[in-house]
């Protein structure tokens, strides 16, 4: 956000979802939890808070100023899953009591909220399974893959692979997003 903060047209407010929030929007994108293992597993328990009551609030949001509200999910959802690629129909192979729950489960119970609420109050909510996404402005400390290896390469170190170096995924390039009057 750093190249939009002198934008006449662009408002940062630092706020916690895990607490309500009044404002007045036309459209919601809930992207808040920490998504890198390093920083997720640093506090679990406000991981979980963070998908789970922030989840609520912001649909709450969207509920009271008839907002679209869109929430970015994970491929974690799907565990550990034993079908490869993963059709939508997949519900997932999952473990609620390993170190990366606090993050998968957190997801998947976001995943009920917004369902839900579209089916108590009519909602016309979007939910999205991001798999890995990597791309410019991504931080070198993230932690996750595409960067590790990235920063491990340019620093002219030792490359981690995990397990056996077999592993594979699925990778989402985004590009530099150009806002209309920014440079
Ligand atoms: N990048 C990916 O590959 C990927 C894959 C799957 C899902 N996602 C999801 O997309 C979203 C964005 O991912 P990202 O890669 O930009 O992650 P990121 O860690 O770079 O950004 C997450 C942001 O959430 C904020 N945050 C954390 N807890 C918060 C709280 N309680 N209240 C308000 N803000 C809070 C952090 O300060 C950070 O700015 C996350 O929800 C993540 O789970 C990302």
């Amino acid at each position: 956000m750093a190249h939009l903060l002198g934008h006449p047209r662009f408002e940062l407010m630092r706020h916690d979802v895990t607490f309500p929030l009044y404002v007045e929007v036309d459209e919601i994108y809930n992207l808040a939890c920490p998504a890198s293992p390093v920083h997720y597993q640093a506090d679990p328990v406000q991981t979980t808070k963070t998908s789970v009551v922030g989840a609520i609030n912001m649909l709450r949001l969207a509920k009271r100023v008839k907002a679209k509200i869109l929430q970015a999910s994970t491929s974690e959802v799907y565990g550990d899953p034993d079908v490869h690629p993963q059709p939508e129909s997949y519900w997932g192979r999952v473990n609620p009591i390993g170190f990366r729950s606090c993050y998968d489960e957190g997801k998947r119970c976001a995943e009920t909220l917004f369902f839900d609420y579209r089916r108590q109050h009519g909602m016309p909510v979007k939910v999205v399974r991001i798999f890995n996404t990597y791309g410019p402005r991504m931080h070198p400390n993230d932690g996750r893959v595409v960067s590790n290896l990235i920063v491990q390469a340019l620093r002219g170190e030792p490359i981690t692979l995990y397990g056996e170096g077999t592993y594979t995924r699925s990778f989402c390039y985004l590009p530099r997003i150009q806002y209309v009057g920014v440079k």
